[in-house]
């Protein structure tokens, strides 16, 4: 975990990169284009969009400007909840393929744990796996009791759960849990969607390290083997955000960041969600 290169192996033995690029909210079209080919030109290997995010076509774009060769870099799209409900699962998968103008993706998730829904719509990851059109697959917003309640169906296991994940909401059961299950967790709104970059507590350690408090928090999910995804649409953030190779927390560090967590969400709960 030495730099932007620095990659976890699922499960399955494929290579994730611990740090990416996340592009919720990101327009498509320049924004978008920007955005993207700024991060992999800052070293960045992996990129985190979804059919929701509507920037499909931009970041696919961006990856061919970016003159990287495809196979050096790791993107992630995902499955809509719509798309569960009404079983096209697979036209969604191949739509999202089309947009991005790749031929796979490195990891595909089901967005959401839609109720009654994400058993049949894992059947499908699962085909496109053993497909080979997607080298890993794995879900998002899942609780402990989502993902034993898909295990009692899988014949593969997912290999990532991503999840929203904070020093506020940090997560340690999941964490715990998923440690145990080789699932490889990944943050969501790192940065509490940027509601985080003010906190005293944060602030001390950052001065501390002469560093941002974005780069302490990113900093503190790697050293806890978490994946990162931080958004950021300015040159001068995404390259920030990716400067966080050249310290270490102390352990004294980690349990005062450790201790913050509240329990407290920015987002939707995965078990009451109304979309
Ligand atoms: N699976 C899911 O359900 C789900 C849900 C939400 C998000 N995600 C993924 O996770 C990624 C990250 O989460 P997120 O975008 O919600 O939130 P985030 O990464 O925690 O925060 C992004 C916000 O922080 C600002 N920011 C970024 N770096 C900063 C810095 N160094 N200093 C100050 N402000 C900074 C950004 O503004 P600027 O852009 O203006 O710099 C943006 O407003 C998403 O983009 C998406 O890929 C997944």
């Amino acid at each position: 975990m030495n730099s932007l290169q620095s990659s976890t192996t699922l499960h399955n033995g494929v290579k994730m990169p611990w740090f990416g690029l996340g592009v919720y909210k990101v327009p498509e079209g320049e924004v978008a284009l920007e955005s993207v080919k700024m991060a992999i030109k800052a070293g960045y290997k992996s990129i985190d969009t979804a059919a929701l995010y509507e920037n499909e076509e931009s970041v696919g774009q961006a990856i061919k400007e970016s003159g990287v060769p495809r196979e050096e870099l790791f993107i992630t799209t995902k499955v809509w909840n719509e798309d569960l409900r009404n079983n096209s699962v697979e036209e969604a998968f191949e739509t999202s393929l089309r947009k991005l103008g790749l031929d796979y993706v490195d990891l595909y998730l089901i967005h959401w744990p839609v109720k009654d829904k994400y058993k049949d719509a894992w059947k499908v990851l699962e085909k496109l796996y053993k497909e080979k059109r997607v080298r890993s697959i794995g879900v998002s917003n899942f609780n402990i009791h989502h993902i034993e309640d898909l295990m009692s169906v899988a014949e593969i296991k997912p290999m990532v759960n991503q999840v929203e994940l904070h020093p506020l909401h940090s997560q340690p059961e999941l964490r715990d849990y998923c440690k145990k299950q080789q699932i490889q967790i990944e943050a969501w709104a790192p940065l509490g969607q940027g509601r985080l970059l003010d906190h005293p507590v944060l602030q001390e350690i950052a001065s501390g390290h002469h560093k941002s408090i974005a780069q302490v928090i990113l900093r503190w999910d790697i050293q806890n083997e978490i994946v990162t995804i931080p958004k950021s649409i300015r040159e001068s953030r995404i390259k920030e955000n990716a400067n966080i190779f050249d310290f270490t927390l102390s352990s004294s560090d980690m349990e005062k960041i450790n201790a913050l967590n509240e329990n407290q969400r920015f987002g939707a709960d995965p078990d009451n969600f109304n979309f």
